[in-house]
């Protein structure tokens, strides 16, 4: 099959395509319907078929005999240990497990808040939820007390998972007190905690609401998968958009599972038995998607890596991980390879390593620059293929599809648009665009599997949000083009969103907790260009009339409400002082022109604006602190 008969069979007859696709499966019932709509008028797969994630994901595996099969190796450096737990095992402690949550009372629909480190227990309390038809929410755990705040009140978890500590590069940090004071500051109050104790740290459990794992483990018995329509949501995933509150992407059960099978074999070559690593975090979509889910769907071993790229302990770490578990494909974002590069320009480390299992390195999370992908690409030896995908998707939009028909790579693109994904370049009036414009990157509807009907709580959101801007298609936030031979190059958000460590964070959300500060009067955040993460926000801010603060204290203060409120992930580390913002007329501060300045990028100055002579201040500004890229 050419990719080109793939393409066109799930674009001009998707009810076949999908149908095929989804009886790979094992579902308790199959659906009659392969694609209608709900009663709000969107499009849903599978709306009348009834499964189970855990059980796709678990019992059919067992039945299938992989048993004794390893269904994840964990992998910690940070704490220098390892575990190969098989399908058989993991079946069990997730059974268990559920039978945990369901004596407290978790039954299906219900919310369960995952905030946990990267250990197994995470994935299990994943799992379990499903198990019972139940709706986790995993919060990444590098967000602070008041992200997660917003997430329960958002979410309104019965029960909130979590752990004593997260381990980072020679650092503990502690969850708990992390998860004590979101509890205090939101509004929604789960009835449970339920608490797994690491040995690096101990959790204080407060009495009548917090529950040690071990203790409701060691009182629970195994229970079966609950059935669940496949539209039923399997989880929410909160995602940054461009107001302050993050959005909550609902995923439904069965398209997620279709998508994620199929994604498995088609776009990374997977086959059951395989070793797959995703090097990311069951905290964002890549982890829950290739961590977890779709390699356990198509009985794959799948690597949990607690560990960085680079200083737990070297540069060399990941070559040694995927030498010790004959890892066939390696996904993670261009950020830890550049990591990598910075501290191992020639590639030392890799030479130590026998890689001769590894056939693929996959990027996302942000844009693959050329001399990354040509460094990967050379010290490997190995096709580097990068994809474009979205939190709202759950994979790739965008691929190189290596298990059916793999094309030649292109630096700088994504490569061609994956089955059930009608990618168009629009113009800002919704007209598509010829070859090499740059415009708006939309999708047709309807949307394949696994994407997104509506946002937690707030409908409107979702049709705001994404289609509202250019009827009959979803709006993805991205600008870019295609080239004469439809190759798709995505050059980057349109909206203020920005990707600091291939983490998506708002700029919105970090500009209120800067204006919350007492000095400052306005103020405007903004992503420059950064060598090893891709980008980086810093702020400019407006001081109230009268204010006399000394602007290195100001900046620690600024810095550290940031590291309190969203967490250190945000990664801003530098504020300005500034006399006055470039506004338009009617006050809108553009931050646009801001980025291109700060960006040495040619910029035009709108005819809008209200005082022109604002930018040269400001670009003085930049330059004086060292802050314009060149
Ligand atoms: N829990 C608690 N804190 C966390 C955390 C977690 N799960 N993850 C990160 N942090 C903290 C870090 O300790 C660091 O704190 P510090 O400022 O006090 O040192 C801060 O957040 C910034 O972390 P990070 O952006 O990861 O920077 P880093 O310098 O520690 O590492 C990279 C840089 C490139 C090695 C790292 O970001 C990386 O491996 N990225 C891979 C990308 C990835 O996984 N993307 C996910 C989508 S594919
Ligand atoms: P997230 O929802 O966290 O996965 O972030 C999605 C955003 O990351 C996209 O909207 C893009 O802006 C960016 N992104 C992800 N993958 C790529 C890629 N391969 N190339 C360019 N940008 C990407």
């Amino acid at each position: 099959m050419s990719y080109e008969q793939e393409y066109s069979a799930s674009i001009n007859d998707p009810h076949t395509f999908w149908a095929d696709k989804a009886r790979q499966l094992d579902w308790f019932t199959f659906p009659s319907t392969i694609l209608g709509k709900d009663e709000n008028g969107i499009d849903r797969w599978f709306t009348d078929g009834v499964m189970n994630t855990c059980h796709m994901a678990l019992d059919a595996n067992l039945a299938a005999g992989r048993g004794d099969q390893v269904a994840i190796y964990y992998d910690s450096p940070v704490t220098n240990s390892k575990q190969a737990i098989t399908y058989a095992e993991l079946t069990e402690r997730v059974a268990t497990f559920a039978g945990a949550l369901r004596q407290q009372g978790v039954k299906k629909g219900d919310r369960v808040l995952i905030y946990m480190p990267m250990i197994p227990e995470a994935a299990v309390a994943m799992l379990a939820t499903a198990r019972l038809g139940a709706i986790h929410s995993v919060v990444f755990g590098g967000f602070a007390a008041h992200e997660l705040a917003v997430r329960i009140d958002d979410a309104e978890p019965r029960v909130i998972v979590s752990a004593s500590c997260g381990v980072e590069v020679n650092k503990i940090i502690e969850y708990k007190p992390l998860v004590d004071a979101a509890i205090e500051q939101a509004r929604h109050k789960p009835e449970r905690c339920v608490i797994y104790q690491r040995p690096q740290a101990h959790a204080n459990l407060q009495a009548g609401r917090d529950l040690d794992w071990q203790v409701a483990v060691a009182a629970a018995s195994p229970v079966d998968c609950t059935p669940v329509l496949a539209t039923d949501p399997l989880y929410v995933l909160y995602t940054s958009g461009t107001t302050g509150k993050p959005k909550g992407v609902i995923r439904d059960n069965g398209s997620h599972a279709v998508a994620m099978h199929y994604s498995m074999k088609a776009i990374y070559n997977m086959n059951p038995g395989d070793t797959f690593w995703a090097a990311s975090d069951v905290g964002w979509v890549v982890g829950h998607s290739y961590i977890v889910y779709a390699p356990l769907l198509s009985g794959l071993s799948t690597v949990l890596y607690e560990g960085k790229p680079v200083r737990t302990p070297d540069a060399a770490a990941f070559w040694r991980v995927a030498e010790e578990y004959k890892v066939k494909a390696l996904f993670s974002a261009p950020t830890a390879f550049r990591a990598i590069k910075k501290e191992d320009p020639n590639g030392e480390g890799i030479k130590q390593h026998d890689l001769s299992a590894l056939e693929t390195l996959f990027m996302a999370g942000e844009r693959l620059d050329p001399p990354t992908y040509e460094w990967v690409k050379d010290i490997t030896g190995l096709p580097v293929v990068d994809h474009w995908w979205q939190t709202e998707t759950g994979w790739g939009i965008c691929a190189n599809l290596m298990g059916i028909d793999p094309k030649p790579c292109k630096p700088g693109s994504a490569t061609l648009p994956s089955p059930g994904y009608d990618v168009r370049i629009l113009d800002d009036n919704g007209n598509e665009v010829g070859p090499n414009q740059q415009g708006n990157v939309a999708i047709k509807l309807p949307l394949p599997p696994s994407c997104l009907p509506s946002v937690w709580g707030n409908h409107e959101r979702f049709l705001a949000g994404y289609l509202e801007q250019f009827p009959g298609y979803y709006t993805s936030g991205d600008g870019g083009y295609k080239d004469d031979d439809g190759y798709v190059f995505i050059m980057g958000r349109t909206d203020d969103v920005i990707n600091v460590a291939g983490h998506r964070l708002s700029t919105g959300e970090m500009e209120e907790v800067l204006a919350g500060h007492p000095a400052v009067a306005e103020c405007a955040v903004i992503g420059i260009n950064d060598d090893l993460k891709g980008q980086v926000p810093i702020g400019l801010v407006l001081l109230k009339d009268g204010m006399e603060v000394e602007a290195d204290t100001l900046n620690s203060e600024l810095v550290a409400r940031i590291r309190q409120e969203i967490g250190a992930v945000a990664c801003l580390k530098d504020t300005l002082i500034a006399q006055r913002l470039p506004k338009t007329r009617s006050g809108k501060i553009l931050r646009k022109l801001l980025r291109q300045i700060a960006n040495g990028e040619r910029y035009n100055i709108p005819s809008t604006i209200d005082d022109p002579a604002s930018i040269p201040e400001i670009e003085a500004l930049l330059r004086e602190r060292e802050l314009v890229a060149h």
